[in-house]
């Protein structure tokens, strides 16, 4: 089990999840970031933590796809563990849908 970063993270990246991870298994895109499932140890802190509710257990249906993204692009972006402020317009972001196929990013993110 892992837990898995899902769409409503993109470009909302609000980044209060890095800070509570004790196992630092986030990874940075340039405008979500993803967990890495092989080292999360389902600890559950972060879920609460996220204002997006862009965090989710594995144990939850139809988060395959969520997984493999988490999964891939985990072992391609860089580690980040420190918090930074928001993008100025991440709000308007919050909820949208279809961001995936709109603003999805493979670009890394700066990391730490
Ligand atoms: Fe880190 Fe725990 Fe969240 Fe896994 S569940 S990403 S170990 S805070
Ligand atoms: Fe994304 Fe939520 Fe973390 S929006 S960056 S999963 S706090």
């Amino acid at each position: 089990m892992t837990y898995v970063v899902i769409e409503n993270c993109i470009k909302c990246k609000y980044m209060d999840c890095v800070e509570v991870c004790p196992v630092d298994c986030f990874y940075e895109g340039e405008n979500m970031l993803v967990i890495h499932p092989d080292e999360c140890i389902d600890c559950g802190v972060c879920e609460p933590e996220c204002p997006a509710e862009a965090i989710k257990p594995d144990t939850e249906p139809d988060l395959e796809t969520w997984l493999g993204l988490n999964a891939e692009y985990a072992q391609l972006w860089p580690n980040v563990t420190i918090k930074r402020e928001a993008a100025p317009d991440s709000k308007e972001f919050d909820g949208r849908p279809g961001k995936f196929d709109a603003f999805f990013s493979k670009e890394p993110g700066q990391g730490d």
